[in-house]
Order: structure tokens, then sequence, then C-alpha cells
């Protein structure tokens, strides 16, 4: 998708704000991770997190790629959507008796687990049902993400995961839980990985503890190196699909697997931000003293990354063509964080524009709220406009 080919005539009979998700390119980047993960024999759960609608769920479903869950309502949505139990991950800090009840009742594939508590309430409710509880140990292996500090998760003091120290004592309270099975360990060091490299001391981690297993006589079916990889937000056009090749090449000539054991991966963001964009009708342009602000109808309620990571999206006038001026655009909530972009250079542009954030298909439509009491915004897909 580039400026020039948004429907914009079918965009007029609409309500906005929305969010434009482009299907073809969707299909696209889920085929080319699909020929690499075959080709290594890898498994690919996508990360629900990064967006749950249904549509782009059901697509992502029928490409044949499991599911990385978050929470109870994640697991239902993704069932929903049709990805197999057998194919679903369940993560998170905080799963309620309630939510592990729920996968344990759909036989989900594994729970990511992550303290020791949890392993015992998890062992308690297995043994309540009568079934055995799967589980991946997630480990903070202490790589630095090289991401903003917000979405950076493998660092030793970090509320995921198990610090390596702590595992001799984590596997030796394995062995007394008679309704877990370990499976494998699991990992994720952060979001928005550009540098394929930093990628590379997380396998040399999984390297050393498989020998340190192996040695302790631990089994591993297998081993989840989570998401993470980034995409190109400068320059959407150019590069709308991440570079996959090189991501899963690092891993497959630097991780060292044993016979027998799946590498799994948990791609969110990679999987779906560039084909979404959130689009928008200018509502008004102000003359303020020294500069000119867009003052757009979609908000920090409907894309929230700016104003909570300073994240930065791509802006088009994708109804004009005249010649480049400056704008600070804004939203209308009463937050002044409620800023898309300052001193931004843009087409001249007219109440009534329709603009463009672009690569806002993760963490985006899943993040919006009602706060202002505004309405959540719809979304569209190319196939069905
Ligand atoms: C455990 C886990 N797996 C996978 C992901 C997906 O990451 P990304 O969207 O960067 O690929 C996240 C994101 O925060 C995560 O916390």
């Amino acid at each position: 998708m580039t400026k020039g080919t948004f429907p914009v005539e079918s965009f007029k009979g609409l309500e906005t704000p929305f969010y434009y998700y482009d299907v073809n390119l969707l299909k696209e980047t889920l085929s080319i991770v699909k020929e690499i993960t075959h080709k290594y024999g890898y498994i690919q759960h996508y990360a629900v997190k990064a967006n749950a609608n249904h549509r782009i769920l059901q697509i992502i479903a029928t490409a044949g790629f499991g599911a990385d869950c978050v929470s109870g309502n994640e697991v239902k949505a993704a069932i929903n959507a049709g990805f197999p139990a057998s194919k679903i991950v369940f993560a998170g800090v905080g799963k309620t008796d309630k939510e592990i009840n729920l996968a344990l009742d759909y036989n989900i594939f594994c729970f990511n687990v992550e303290s020791l508590p949890e392993l015992e309430v998890i062992n308690e409710l297995a043994e309540k049902k009568g079934k055995t509880a799967s589980v991946a140990i997630r480990i903070n292996p202490n790589v630095d993400a090289h991401t903003h500090e917000y979405i950076t998760t493998g660092l030793n003091e970090n509320k995921f995961g198990f610090s390596m120290s702590s595992l001799p004592k984590v596997f030796a309270k394995i062995k007394t839980l008679k309704n877990i099975e370990l499976l494998g360990i699991h990992f994720h060091i952060g979001s928005q990985i550009t540098e394929v490299d930093t990628f590379d001391p997380l396998c040399e981690r999984v390297n050393e503890l498989q020998t340190q297993c192996e040695n302790e006589g631990i089994i591993l079916k297998h081993i989840n190196v989570g998401g993470g990889l980034g995409i190109d937000y400068d320059n959407p056009n150019e590069n709308p699909i991440s570079d996959f090749k090189n991501y899963f090449d690092l891993f497959n000539s630097k991780l060292e697997l044993r016979k027998g054991q799946t590498l799994h991966f948990e791609l969110g963001r990679a999987m779906v931000a560039q084909c979404g964009s959130l689009v928008s009708r200018v509502t008004y342009v102000k003359e303020g003293e020294s500069k000119k602000f867009i003052i757009l109808d979609a908000g920090m309620t409907d894309l929230i990354r700016p104003a909570l990571y300073q994240a930065y999206h791509k802006i088009e006038n994708i109804s004009s063509n005249l010649p480049i001026q400056q704008y600070d655009v804004v939203g209308p909530i009463c937050e002044s964080s409620d800023c898309f972009a300052k001193d931004y250079e843009l087409n001249e542009t007219k109440r009534g524009d329709f603009v463009a954030l672009r690569s806002a298909g993760a963490y985006g439509e899943i993040m919006a709220s009602q706060y202002n009491c505004r309405e959540l915004p719809k979304a569209y897909l190319s196939d069905s406009l």
C-alpha cells in the first residue's frame, strides 16, 4: 500500500477514524514467513496481542500459523478465529485461575510459565482436572534488546520470567510437580528490534543453557525464542516486509538445536504492522502564532503508540498533492501528549482531507480506548470495501 493506492473514493462514505488493512500485503507477508519457517521446520505462533481483529486472526489462522496469547480472552479469540488449541501458547506474569482453567479445558499446546507460584497453581488446577499441563519456562537471558525501555523485556530485573541463576531451583521444583510436564524453555528479549544481530547473544545463551540442561539430564522438546523482529516505520512504502530471511537465517546458523527439538517463534509486529493504517479526516486546520496545526478526528485513544512511547508513524495526506507545508499533527483529546507529529511536512491540507497514519497494524487498533467517552475506531479490510 502506497499513498496513491488508498481507495480514497470508497473512504468517502465512511465515518472516520478507522483502521484500514491491506489484505494483499498481509497475505504476502504471511506467505514469506511460511516459506522460510517451513524450510527450517520452525513453528511460528502469531502474537495475538499485536492485533486481535477477528478477520486478521482468521487470515493468519487459515495460513496455518499458531497463536501466542497473553490472556484467557486472547485464547478464546484465537480459538474462535480458527487457531487449533494444539498450536496455542499462553504467556503472562499474572494468569488467573480462571484463565488457567480455560486454557486447560481447551488443552492448549503449552503454558509459558513466569514464576514458581504460577507453576504451583497450574499444577494444582491441572490435578483437579486429572490433566497434565505442558509448560515452558520463561527465562530472562539478560540480553539487551537495544530498543525502547518500555519494550525491553529480557534483562535480569524484569517482572517477566525467571533469571538464569534461579533455574536449578526451578527445574528441581518441576520434578516434584506431578501434573506438570516440562516441554521447553521460552525467551522474549524485547520488541521492535531492527538489528538482526541483536538476537546473536540470545542464541549464545540458549546454546549455553542447552549444555547445562543436558548435563543435568533435563530433556527439552522445544525452544521458544519469542518475537521482537522490528519493522521500518520510516519507510513503509519502500520496506513493507521485514527482513525475515536474515532473521530466521541467523537462528538457523547460530542456535544449535538438538535432535528432535523444534524451534518456536512468537512474532507479532512484523507480521501485521505494515498492512494497517489509521485513516482519519482533518477536522480543522488551525493557524497558531508561528505554526499551523492539523487537528484530526483520530487521537491517542485510537493510536496510543506516539503518546505512550514517543513512537513515530509516517503520516500522509492521501487526499492532497498540493505543495508541501509544515504542520503539527494533533488529535482532539484533552491531553497535550495527544500529538502525532511536530513540524511535519505534509501536502497542503484542508478540512475534510483524509490523512493516513501508516504502519499501524500492530499495537494500534487493539490498544484503542474510550477515554473522553469516544467510540472505538472501526476497521475495514481491503477485500471487503
Ligand atoms: C512474550 C512475548 N512474545 C511475543 C511478543 C511479540 O513481540 P513482537 O510484536 O515484537 O514480535 C511479545 C511482545 O511484547 C511478548 O511479550
